[in-house]
């Protein structure tokens, strides 16, 4: 029987999500299928009871509905918890719904396994303080970095998820012109600069020697960040097209129980949007 699968978001119509899920199910032979739908945050709860009631195994959310479908689930991992945020809901088997959120897995993966970036020991860096960076924390708080510093425009707003994240591990939290003077191993833009091809302040002499630069935003094109991560010199300066394909991954795994292979996928993709 065939098992159904979606993604929900708005706007919805660019997702690569039905594409990744689906080569992930042919290269498995997991019988499913994976549909975008559109739905706007109004009628998220109503769009989900429906899907769940009909059959469905497992849902993505993305943007506008990651809280939306955090307060919805019956349950909660500990890493979505935290996160307030839930980018994946799977049916148990009691038919209660479980929330997870795999975007922080998703880079530490790309970032680990996929670029041999090494996180434990290092000074990280994260760029913005909103949902994007809320998803991160715990999965990089794991990988035992040396530090983790959150900066962002409104200095109040990384102070306040730093004090949501306290007992955790030890982040830091600043405005971009405190920055001045600090380098760090790895800087992870997690700002939404990146979609309106803007960058955040950064001062020069911001990267250490071998530093690694990671927009979790993709494109087409480099972003600024990437750009920027090149000019300064960065031993690696890469897009979320991996993050992309990882949490994807994780998600597979949740509903599934297999890990898909997610090497070759990212290659393709890669090589799709230089054409
Ligand atoms: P997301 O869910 O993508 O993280 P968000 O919660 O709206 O979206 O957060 C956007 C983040 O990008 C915030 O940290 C925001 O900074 P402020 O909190 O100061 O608004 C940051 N951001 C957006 N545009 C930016 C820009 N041009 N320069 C620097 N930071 C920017």
């Amino acid at each position: 029987m065939t098992d159904h699968y979606a993604v929900f978001g708005d706007p919805i119509k660019h997702s690569k999500s039905p594409r990744i899920h689906t080569l992930f199910a042919q290269q498995s032979q997991q019988d499913l299928d994976y549909v975008a739908q559109q739905v706007p945050a109004e009628t998220f709860v109503t769009a989900t009871n429906d899907f769940f009631a009909n059959g469905g195994q497992g849902l993505n959310c993305t943007v506008p509905l990651k809280e939306l479908a955090w307060q919805y689930a019956d349950q909660l991992t500990e890493r979505a918890r935290l996160a307030k945020a839930v980018n994946t809901l799977a049916k148990q088997a009691d038919g209660s719904i479980l929330g997870d959120n795999t975007d922080g897995i998703g880079l530490v993966n790309d970032l680990i396994g996929n670029h041999q970036i090494q996180l434990a020991g290092k000074r990280i860096l994260i760029l913005g303080a909103g949902g994007a960076t809320r998803g991160i924390i715990l999965p990089l708080l794991d990988c035992q970095p040396a530090q983790i510093s959150i900066a962002n425009r409104t200095v109040s707003k990384a102070e306040a998820l730093v004090a949501d994240f306290a007992a955790q591990g030890r982040l830091t939290a600043l405005g971009f012109e405190a920055l001045a003077g600090q380098q760090f191993d790895v800087v992870l833009n997690a700002t939404s600069a990146s979609l309106s091809d803007q960058l955040p302040p950064l001062p020069a002499d911001l990267l250490a020697a071998n530093a690694c630069c990671y927009d979790l935003a993709y494109g087409n094109q480099p972003t600024a960040f990437v750009k920027w991560g090149l000019a300064q010199g960065a031993a690696q300066s890469l897009d979320g097209l991996g993050m992309l394909v990882e949490q994807a991954a994780e998600a597979f795994f949740i509903w599934r129980g297999v890990s898909p292979a997610t090497t070759d996928l990212i290659a393709l993709l890669d090589t799709e949007r230089q054409k």
